[in-house]
């Protein structure tokens, strides 16, 4: 086979078979294929697209690029969520306990702050000592005993996925339906899972801008787990507005310890009790949606969600009751009376990490002591001189940059039309 060909026929809209797709994909990984030849087989791809059995048999390839984990006999379910990532979204802090909790096992390779999203790896370095760089043995020792842990990936997990990902970030080929499918499923399928949650974000805090897009998404994901065995399920949630108050890494570990003490706010605990128990209902642990949430939130009442996040961060060498320094407060104030119409997640998910709670470039240090608190949300009424937000940072932002932020809250005349939290469900089956 030639690489050339096999570009080609994408570039003319043809479908690949499985061999090529195999040949090329392996032939990538050996560094047979040079960057250069990827990045336009990538770019046909991203114009093109990918049918359904190209998507299945390029996820199965990457998939295969790398080791799938093996797991002991075990009564428990395993299962893992995956979110396509959203400003103040620390739901994998509160659930992988809840779901321990419950009788499963929960093996979660997360990932670090991408663009204006942070990362859950990002936000559990805030607590002193916390390791997310467990090899796949350790993960593995650590769910049989406790049922949970969160880490970063290894390079056994999918490593044709760790090369082309960094590829496609810098040949504007990220975003592709078929590309993005085979990347987040081949190393979640590696975690050897039986069941799988998906919370596939929408809105303009993350990629998925429109309720079309985000559908597409989670059905591409949906069906291509289901095919490869894994019963998996999605959610579409609303990123309008960030989730929760806190943004920035040691203030998100604060309002996700908080949540699973039965306090936080209401969406994060309302969003994460949801994805909870479609989780629930995918590992057959549950059958009936409102039973499974509030089996969780009695989780969250008794404090056993915390007792067990408790547990995890002591099993990864963190102290969760070490301090976690945040920086010094500067406030946000309203300058005119009114409803706020919107508050714009992209633009304080860009001042996060123009702050120093995300990279701006590859290798630069995180500071999880600065953050934003929101104390405002969509459709609340606020008065001139109102406490809108408050800037966690030690230099004190310049008043441009404040009255910036502040534009990202927009207060107007108008009650807005609240959309849902919890947009779509998206099953198999299509329910
Ligand atoms: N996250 C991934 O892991 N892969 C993508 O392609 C996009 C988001």
């Amino acid at each position: 086979m030639h690489a050339t060909e096999i570009i080609a026929k994408k570039r003319d809209g043809k479908s690949l078979t499985k061999e090529e797709i195999a040949w090329f994909i392996r032939a990538y990984v050996s560094g047979e294929i040079p960057d250069y030849q990827m990045a336009a087989l990538s770019m046909a791809i991203c114009i093109r697209g990918m049918h359904e059995e190209e998507i299945y048999a390029l996820s199965l390839e990457m998939l295969e690029s790398g080791t799938t984990l093996s797991w002991p006999e075990d009564d428990r379910p395993l299962i893992d969520k995956h979110s396509t990532g959203g400003v103040g979204d620390k739901v994998s802090l509160v659930l992988a306990p809840l779901l321990a909790c419950c009788e499963l096992r929960v093996p979660m390779i997360s990932g670090r702050g991408l663009g204006i999203t942070g990362g859950t790896l990002d936000k559990l370095e805030a607590i002193p000592g916390f390791r997310t760089d467990l090899t796949l043995e350790q993960l593995q020792r650590q769910v049989q005993e406790i049922g949970c842990a969160i880490t970063g990936t290894s390079r056994q997990i999918a490593p044709a996925d760790q090369k082309w990902y960094t590829l496609r970030d810098v040949t504007a080929t990220v975003p592709s339906l078929a590309l993005i499918t085979s990347s987040i499923m081949c190393k979640k399928l590696a975690e050897g899972l039986d069941a799988l949650i998906l919370d596939v974000k929408c809105g303009s805090g993350t990629s998925m801008q429109n309720v079309e897009d985000a559908r597409s998404l989670a059905q591409s994901m949906v069906s291509l787990g289901s095919q490869m065995g894994v019963a998996t399920r999605a959610m579409i949630t609303n990123m309008e507005q960030p989730l929760g108050r806190m943004l920035g890494n040691a203030v998100e570990v604060n309002e996700a310890v908080a949540t699973l003490e039965g306090g936080g706010p209401r969406g994060l605990r309302d969003i994460s009790l949801a994805l909870g128990a479609e989780a629930l209902l995918a590992a057959g642990v549950e059958s009936d949606f409102q039973v499974a949430e509030r089996r969780l939130e009695t989780l969250l009442e008794t404090g056993h969600g915390r007792e067990k996040f408790a547990q995890m961060v002591t099993a990864q060498g963190g102290s969760l009751d070490a301090e976690r320094k945040v920086a010094k407060a500067t406030t946000l104030i309203a300058k005119q009376a009114g409803t706020v119409t919107q508050i714009h997640a992209g633009r304080f998910g860009r001042a996060v990490v123009q702050l120093g709670g995300g990279r701006q470039e590859l290798g630069d240090l995180i500071d999880p002591s600065v953050g934003i608190e929101l104390c405002v949300e969509i459709g609340q009424e606020v008065e001139e001189g109102q406490l809108l937000a408050r800037i966690f940072a030690d230099d004190p932002p310049a008043a441009a940059w404040l009255d910036h932020l502040r534009e990202a809250i927009e207060i107007g005349p108008e009650r807005p039309t609240l959309s849902p939290l919890v947009m779509e469900h998206i099953t198999e089956t299509g329910n």
